[in-house]
């Protein structure tokens, strides 16, 4: 069997491969793959291991409709067209969980990197700005008892709202498309609705999805609605906030401070203003990026493709519907 991997990945998943019989194309590369050469080369084999932002769109399926799996390197899977997978009835796997760890680890790492001007003040002496000491400049703020809001409290979004909680005795609140009951148990989470969550969050860390619905629902009157002092963090996806609108946000003191892994687009100019504001971090997109979880993740998008081209039902389907 036949198996197109989009990107070098860890040997974990490719061994896995191998063993199980398939014959690989590894696309080495260190350049986006090109959309005309991603379908000719899918059109000759069995299964796609998709890593990176491979577009999977209508017009891919239609052109690929001999794929038996498509199994993705990533939690998130807003570059699938789903309903053009189910048409074609094939099925799609993703990597959810095993990264939640990792990813809420630099939510957390951000949140606190914002309240207190990190990456800002390691590039003043990187410049040669470390001056005499002035105890009214720089100053951050803290998290102690301050309210986390979640948007989309799942696993990641747990994950960070359990460290703001043990850390910083935050308070959580949080909006969902449904509200989350162990989280409510376990963590005293409070179910809010989107104007409360802007209204009442101090930090507002983003982890849902992104779809048609979440598309830019950060933006200039969302931005307006949250307290001056509160940080934004997001690790979810870039297309999540309007990028002008929260620039706009922070250079007029309506909200304090940025925190993110995820940009729009990717990758960031390297001139682009959210890099040089003191209350602003800036990573690229490296939330699980870690030896242990994409270790995990590479192994759990080769037992997608190895299920699947066995007929079997993929451990981590997206769309069930193909099997109806
Ligand atoms: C994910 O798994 O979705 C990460 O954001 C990497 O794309």
């Amino acid at each position: 069997m036949k198996v197109f991997v989009t990107r070098e990945i860890p040997d974990a998943g490719l061994e896995l491969l191998k063993q199980a019989g398939c014959t690989l194309t590894v696309y080495t590369d260190k350049i986006n793959l090109d959309r005309q050469q991603l379908i000719h080369t899918c059109k000759t084999q069995d299964a796609l291991l998709s890593a990176g932002p491979n577009l999977l769109d209508a017009n891919f399926f239609e052109e690929c409709n001999n794929l038996k799996v498509v199994s993705l390197h990533s939690a998130g899977f807003d570059r699938v067209d789903i309903n053009a997978a189910n048409k074609f009835k094939i099925p799609v796997s993703n990597t959810p969980d095993v990264l939640s760890k990792a990813t809420s680890d630099v939510a957390f790492l951000l949140m606190i990197a914002v309240s207190r001007k990190a990456l800002y003040m390691y590039k003043k002496i990187l410049d040669g700005e470390w001056g005499f000491f002035d105890p009214t400049a720089d100053l951050g703020v803290e998290l102690y008892n301050k309210t986390l809001g979640v948007f989309g409290l799942g696993k990641i979004g747990v994950e960070m709202a359990k460290k703001c909680k043990a850390a910083y005795n935050m308070k959580i609140i949080y909006n969902n498309r449904k509200p989350n009951e162990t989280a409510e148990k376990t963590l005293d989470a409070q179910y809010v609705s989107f104007d409360e969550l802007l209204a009442q969050s101090d930090v507002l860390s983003v982890h849902a999805n992104l779809s048609d619905e979440t598309k830019g629902i950060f933006n200039k009157a969302s931005f307006g609605n949250m307290k001056p002092t509160a940080i934004f963090i997001n690790t979810a996806r870039g297309g999540l906030h309007d990028e002008k609108d929260l620039l706009h946000a922070l250079q007029n003191n309506i909200i304090w401070g940025a925190g993110l892994d995820v940009t729009d687009p990717e990758p960031m100019a390297k001139d682009d203003p959210l890099l040089f504001m003191p209350n602003v971090c800036v990573l690229p997109h490296i939330g699980s990026a870690t030896v242990e979880t994409r270790n995990a993740m590479a192994t759990m998008a080769a037992k997608n493709i190895i299920a699947g081209l066995r007929g079997e039902r993929l451990p981590n389907i997206i769309n069930p519907e193909v099997y109806q």
